[in-house]
């Protein structure tokens, strides 16, 4: 677990957040036990830009994970944030049960299911409710 937190905070330094110089990195803990990065990535047209959430999970199916236990999410506030709206629709796709923990520099944690963040949520299965 301090692993995932040092491994969080590691790509919140890679952030590339030039236009909202708020830095975000997430470390997510894939089912088989590895650990996969990511960063949000702004863009000049913003709206472009990706949160450090929805890269990490790019780039875990990427690499073949599809299935994940937790998220530390790393972040320089003051108290822990918990992820966007879009981030939690797209952690729900793969793991409804996971557990999503924000952790600051200052060393403030909170800690959520994702069931809890995202309640009612539209799933794979409900495309099949007709
Ligand atoms: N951001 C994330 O990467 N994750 C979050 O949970 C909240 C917001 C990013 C998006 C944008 O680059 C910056 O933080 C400010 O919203």
């Amino acid at each position: 677990r301090t692993v995932l937190r040092e491994r969080a905070f590691a790509a919140m330094e890679r952030a590339y957040a030039p236009y909202s110089s708020f830095r975000v990195g997430a470390a997510l803990l894939a089912t088989d036990g590895s650990v996969v990065e990511g960063c949000n990535v702004e863009n000049a047209a913003f709206p472009a830009g990706i949160c450090a959430e929805r890269s990490a999970v790019a780039a875990a199916v990427a690499r073949g994970n599809r299935g994940f236990d937790a998220i530390v999410v790393a972040t320089e506030a003051e108290e822990p944030t918990p992820p966007c709206g879009m981030c939690r629709q797209v952690l729900e796709e793969f793991s409804p049960h996971m557990l999503v923990i924000a952790v600051t520099r200052g060393g403030r944690e909170a800690t959520w299911t994702l069931d809890a963040l995202l309640p009612q949520a539209f799933t794979p299965q409900s495309l099949s409710r007709q």
